[in-house]
């Protein structure tokens, strides 16, 4: 019986395969709670794209994708705004995420966000 095991172990690896790693995450522990400053964002990735944190007027941390709705590029925060804009097409976002001026047709994509203790976890939305 004991000689069993690692034929077993074996079979099981065969039937169930390692995850790919192509495979988007879903959830990841991205940031502490410190790394957000009072003002201003911090800039992650997440499955490769950009994502920019920060805290919304209520001290809420808010996850937002740096992805422009248009074609794609990478929107950049603009302090003395407190906007997104991409350089790309002149698109402007508001810290919503909302579609202000220029070519983009929607807002900024939103991820969802969990605190537990001093760990940010941020989640893709399922649609
Ligand atoms: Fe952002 Fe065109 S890709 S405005």
């Amino acid at each position: 019986i004991a000689m069993s095991v690692p034929v077993l172990y074996a079979v099981l690896r065969y039937i169930i395969p390692p995850q790919s790693r192509e495979r988007l995450l879903e959830a990841v522990t991205i940031a502490k709670t410190g790394d957000i400053p009072a003002t201003g964002v911090k800039r992650v990735k997440f499955n490769k794209k950009p994502v920019y944190l920060f805290r919304t007027a209520t001290g809420q941390i808010k996850a937002l994708s740096g992805v422009c709705t248009h074609l794609g590029c990478v929107v950049e925060f603009i302090p003395e705004e407190t906007r997104f804009h991409c350089n790309c097409h002149s698109s402007v976002f508001t810290m919503e995420g909302t579609n202000l001026s220029g070519p983009a047709p929607r807002p900024l994509d939103s991820y969802r966000v969990e605190i537990k203790g001093d760990d940010i976890t941020i989640m893709a939305k399922k649609s």
